[in-house]
């Protein structure tokens, strides 16, 4: 446990692009501060730190993982190294803050979780779209009876990406859309019925070097709740949720990064109401506020590493349907 009388120290795990946003967060965040930043190369960790005004570069990740004045580990690296480094990092007595996907497969995701309970350290996966409050006003809405009773879930993700060289077109470094951008929609479906699907179906689109670039998959979940959703690298920008009713239906526009003041809107009955719900500014902030009542007042992280598993058991299965063209069953976790 850290000095509570100073800040938590974070340390980013390499100059991924999202740390941007982490970094803001943490800066904004009572009880935290940046303290370091590695990468595979000293030259881009020094050019990175003195961009940012951090005051440590590391050579490797391993010296970051390694250095006592480090207290949490926040991982952005490609999706195949969460597992690995998570591990490393929890092992060397960090609290971690990973990147989602958490894990790649269940297996991986278990040696984490036990990784954490045995270091007795945090381990949180970075769902920065769980934090914001209006996601959890969508979850009260539709269990509250907002739109009757709950019949049908449609979400999307797509963006176009055409980033030639980038790791998410590497079927070996966790690439393709639906761990990049599809574990959003499958995640939030999760969260909002809080059950895992019984069975999933899904048909994909291959780019040339293997993965995934676009992919429609189909969840049924209990009670007859059947859900839809397609993400992919091919297609113009939507992040959006839809929660279908006997009464009435509810959008959820900008659902997975909501930028700005966006509204839930809820139509029933004729009427259609917009409803705002503010959130944290900078938007990342709530995840790292998150961690820091993990870490320092024992409270149970938003995002436990069993929430993780159950979103992993069940993108591993959609993957399984897409590439045998059967239904399956998502593993318990
Ligand atoms: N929560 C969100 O809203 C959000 C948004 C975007 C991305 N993400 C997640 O954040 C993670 C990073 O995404 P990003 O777009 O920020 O990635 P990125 O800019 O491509 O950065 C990844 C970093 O990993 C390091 N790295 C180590 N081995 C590598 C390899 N074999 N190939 C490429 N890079 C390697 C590199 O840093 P060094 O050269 O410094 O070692 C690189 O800068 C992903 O897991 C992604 O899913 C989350």
């Amino acid at each position: 446990m850290p000095d509570m009388n100073r800040p938590l120290r974070w340390g980013l795990l390499s100059t991924a692009r999202i740390n941007r946003r982490l970094i803001d967060a943490v800066r904004a965040a009572p009880r935290s501060e940046v303290f370091g930043v590695a990468s595979r190369s000293l030259d881009a960790a020094s050019a990175f730190a003195d961009a940012h005004g951090i005051p440590c570069a590391y050579a490797t990740y391993e010296d970051l993982v390694a250095d006592p004045d480090i207290d949490v580990v926040y991982n952005p690296l490609p999706n195949r190294l969460h597992a690995p480094w998570t591990v490393r990092a929890l092992k060397a007595g960090k609290h971690v803050l990973c990147e989602k996907p958490m894990a790649l497969s269940i297996v991986q995701g278990q040696i984490m979780g036990r990784a954490a309970d045995k270091a007795g350290r945090v381990l949180a996966e970075a769902f920065m779209y769980r934090h914001h409050p209006r996601t959890a006003e969508v979850r009260d809405l539709v269990r509250n009876g907002a739109i009757g009773r709950l019949r049908r879930i449609h979400g999307a993700f797509t963006f176009r990406f055409d980033r030639d060289g980038n790791w998410r077109w590497d079927p070996d470094e966790g690439g393709g859309s639906l761990w990049d951008v599809g574990c959003y929609p499958v995640s939030f479906a999760r969260y909002v019925t809080g059950a895992e699907p019984l069975h999933v179906w899904a048909e994909q689109h291959r780019a040339e070097s293997g993965v995934d670039d676009a992919m429609t998959g189909f969840l049924r979940f209990p009670d007859d709740v059947l859900a839809t959703f397609d993400c992919g690298f091919d297609a113009a920008f939507r992040s959006e949720m839809t929660f279908v009713g006997t009464e009435g239906v509810l959008h959820v526009p900008m659902a997975f990064r909501p930028e700005g003041r966006m509204p839930i809107v809820l139509e029933r009955d004729g009427q259609r109401e917009e409803r705002f719900v503010d959130g944290p500014t900078p938007l990342f902030l709530g995840e790292v506020l998150d961690m820091e009542a993990a870490i320092l007042d024992g409270r149970p992280p938003a995002v436990p590493v069993a929430d993780s598993l159950g979103t992993i058991a069940a993108l591993v299965a959609i993957l399984h349907a897409a590439s045998t063209g059967h239904v399956a069953v998502p593993e318990p976790v």
